[in-house]
């Protein structure tokens, strides 16, 4: 695949008024989130909280692409249709997360490195044979004392390049998540302070690793306060502070930001997505690509059962449609009840 049509990939990921579903929780995770419905972690009960999702009619207005997990490729619909062709027959693009996870960072106490690199270029024909046609990779930077170090962000970003470098080799789009958490009781300007470094090496590294940015997204956190920190930075200044850090390290041969939305609530995230894109044009597309987000209310009213399932698919749609909304600046606090 040449760079034109890696990047003719990366742009319908973020058409007008669409954006991502990232359903790539890896076991554990889905595990968690099943956890708080009460519904067990089964096989079968993944596949069918999947089919659920992408099955929702309607949906393909809102939601351009989705992230797969390994499992999830490999599964299908009800009839025995693979995922990938049921989001393929709507027009969705089917990708797939090809991390193998978090680690401890030797060495460097509270830090993290993203695992997944060794056999990497051996695992993508596979996926894209299955029908992926972008890739997606999660790198944790936590604040807290003393760290980020330089180090950690280094080595996290060079992972970065490496995976995207390999993706394209093999044709497929990488989107690079550095994801900066918003654990703890930093401030907004700490939190701005650490995107820009890490964004800066990031790019620094994609560029020494000859990535063509066009043919690539990237998945950052937004610019916003600690959970726990007492001051908490209105919607206003979230919107100001993230554009403003994306300016200043993304360069404008980036298709688009699809943002991860990292423990913000379903509201916040469609708030904060609606404020940026209200600020005026940018040189990228601002998108989402949200897992939570979009997903909590659809658990919510799951439960894991079968009569729940067209409610769910209701909380599905209209949280789309809201974020659908948001990538016009034209989403409103009243839409929320409309359901
Ligand atoms: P959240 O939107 O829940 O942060 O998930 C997005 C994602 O894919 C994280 O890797």
């Amino acid at each position: 695949m040449n760079t034109g049509e890696l990047e003719a990939v990366a742009r319908s990921l973020v058409a007008p008024g669409k954006g991502i579903l990232a359903a790539d929780e890896s076991a554990p995770t889905i595990e968690k989130r099943f956890k708080g419905i009460e519904v067990p972690s089964t096989e079968e009960n993944r596949r069918a909280y999947r089919d659920l999702l992408f099955t929702t009619p309607g949906m393909s207005e809102f939601i351009s692409g989705v992230i797969l997990y390994d499992e999830t490729i490999r599964q299908g619909s009800a009839d025995g249709t693979p995922f990938t062709k049921v989001l393929e027959r709507q027009g969705i693009v089917p990708g797939i997360k090809v991390d193998e996870g978090t680690k401890a960072l030797t060495g460097f106490p509270g830090e993290k490195i993203t695992e997944g690199l060794d056999g990497l270029r051996g695992r993508l024909p596979e996926y894209r044979s299955r029908g992926a046609r972008f890739a997606k990779w999660r790198a944790v930077i936590d604040i807290g004392d003393g760290i980020p170090t330089r180090y950690c962000i280094e080595a996290n970003a060079h992972a970065l390049a490496r995976y995207a470098a390999l993706c394209q080799e093999a044709g497929l789009v990488p989107i690079v998540e550095p994801e900066v958490l918003m654990d703890g009781g930093h401030t907004v300007e700490r939190c701005e302070e650490v995107t820009t470094e890490v964004l800066s090496l990031v790019y620094a590294q994609l560029t020494a690793h000859r990535v063509a940015l066009e043919g690539t997204l990237l998945k950052p956190n937004m610019v916003v306060s600690g959970k726990l920190c007492p001051v908490q930075a209105g919607v206003p200044q979230v919107a100001e502070a993230t554009v403003r850090t994306l300016r200043r390290c993304v360069p404008p041969a980036v298709p688009g930001i699809v943002f991860l939305s990292g423990g913000q609530t379903p509201r916040q995230a469609t708030e904060h997505l609606n404020a940026m894109n209200s600020l005026g044009k940018q040189p990228w597309e601002l998108s989402f690509s949200y897992g939570r987000a979009l997903q909590d209310p659809v658990l919510k009213a799951w439960k894991g059962k079968a009569a729940s399932v067209p409610a769910a698919k209701e909380a599905f749609l209209h949280r789309s449609k809201l974020n659908g909304a948001a990538r016009y600046g034209k989403y409103s606090p009243a839409m929320e009840e409309a359901v």
